[in-house]
């Protein structure tokens, strides 16, 4: 249409031509021209415009036919539809996706929770994905790492598939948690994260655990190989017989330390959706894998791993000088540590 506007102008100018300077005639045609390269271009462009508005509409209209009517208003938060761009959820596309992180301290059962959690077809948890340090390097980095995890761009090796329904990671509350806990908190809360809080009742039996776990990393008893983990029962006994000496001059104070640090998490973390659970508990009771699977929204499964616990048995036994270290702890908040019975 404003191409045959044009033409016609142009002629109806040609017509007039003889009455006018042919200067003058030159530049009306120039300005003309002009003119109708502007007015094409704008109704072009204006056309483009529309176009991609409705494509933007179009994406809402599928994003909206995802929203399931059997998901309650208050549970509307907590889901989401990622749209991975690393690969496409299929037939899981309108499956709603909740995102959750594991919020631990080292050697407190976390690498078998969560290998637990992702023998679940339903469930991918990422791992120690701020054991990374530039991705905590602050807190632009954390949010853009999360976005990645929450939107099922992750690239690990985390059993990720397009029917996943929970997603997550698990945390180290040491590994820029505390310091950046504000903006964390109010992320979960926005983008409805859930924690779930998985902490050791006897930080003693953690303290063994660290202790060896640092010696097997220097020695490596397990031909010049470290494992922090382990799925032998042999090599599970190769492990566990070194016995580390506490040093009880630090070990209260060291207690103190990991005993603050869980309370502080558990304080800061406590107005987002959460579950709190410890390793003990779930080790004993297998209904609390149960209760998880719940929290999370997803099928119930008997879950199952195959990593094998280091030290079993009295702790009494798996410390060198435990006289010494029964003696410090004896009449202090933390005296239960010596007795408490724990058949793994
Ligand atoms: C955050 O850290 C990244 C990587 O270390 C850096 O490139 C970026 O500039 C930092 N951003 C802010 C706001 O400090
Ligand atoms: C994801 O990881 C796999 C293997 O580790 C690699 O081949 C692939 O290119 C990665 N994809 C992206 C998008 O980074
Ligand atoms: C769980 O995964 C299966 C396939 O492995 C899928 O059919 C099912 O819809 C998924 N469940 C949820 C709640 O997404
Ligand atoms: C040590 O290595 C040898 C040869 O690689 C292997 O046959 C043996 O099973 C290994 N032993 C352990 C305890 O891993
Ligand atoms: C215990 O730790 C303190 C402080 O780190 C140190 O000075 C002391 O030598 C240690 N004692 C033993 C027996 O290792
Ligand atoms: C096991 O866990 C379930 C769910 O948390 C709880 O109701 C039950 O009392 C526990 N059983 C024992 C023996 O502690």
């Amino acid at each position: 249409m404003p191409d045959d506007y044009c033409f016609i102008t142009k002629d109806s100018l040609i017509v007039k031509a003889p009455k006018r300077s042919p200067l003058f005639l030159r530049m009306v045609v120039l300005i003309f021209s002009m003119v109708c390269g502007l007015y094409i271009f704008s109704v072009c462009s204006k056309q483009i415009s529309s176009q991609t508005v409705e494509n933007i509409l179009n994406i809402q209209v599928i994003q909206k036919s995802c929203e399931m009517p059997e998901i309650e208003p208050s549970e509307r938060l907590y889901v989401n539809f990622p749209k991975p761009t690393t690969f496409s959820r299929e037939e899981c596309e309108c499956n709603p996706v909740r995102s959750f992180a594991i919020l631990s301290t080292q050697r407190s059962g976390s690498g078998w929770f969560e290998t637990l959690l992702n023998s679940h077809t339903n469930i991918s948890s990422n791992g120690e994905v701020f054991s990374v340090k530039p991705r905590r390097s602050n807190i632009s980095t954390i949010v853009e790492t999360l976005d990645n995890i929450y939107n099922l761009d992750f690239n690990t090796s985390a059993s990720m598939n397009e029917c996943t329904a929970a997603v997550g990671l698990k945390w180290m509350v040491n590994q820029g948690l505390m310091q950046h806990h504000e903006e964390i908190v109010d992320y979960f809360n926005t983008r409805g994260v859930s924690t779930i809080f998985l902490f050791r009742r006897n930080l003693l039996r953690r303290m063994v655990s660290i202790l060896a776990n640092s010696y097997d990393q220097n020695a490596k008893p397990l031909n010049g190989t470290h494992k922090s983990h382990t799925h032998s029962s042999k090599e599970a006994a190769i492990l566990s017989r070194y016995k580390p000496t506490i040093n009880t001059t630090t070990l209260i104070s060291d207690l103190k330390l990991v005993d603050d640090m869980v309370k502080k998490a558990l304080e800061f973390f406590k107005g987002t959706r959460h579950i709190i659970l410890y390793y003990e508990d779930v080790v004993k009771n297998q209904t609390k894998l149960m209760d998880v699977q719940d929290f999370l929204k997803v099928p119930r499964r008997d879950l199952s791993s195959r990593q094998v616990k280091i030290h079993k048995g009295a702790l009494s036994s798996q410390v060198e000088n435990w006289h010494d270290v029964k003696k410090t702890l004896k009449g202090t908040p933390y005296q239960s540590f010596l007795v408490e019975d724990h058949k793994g």
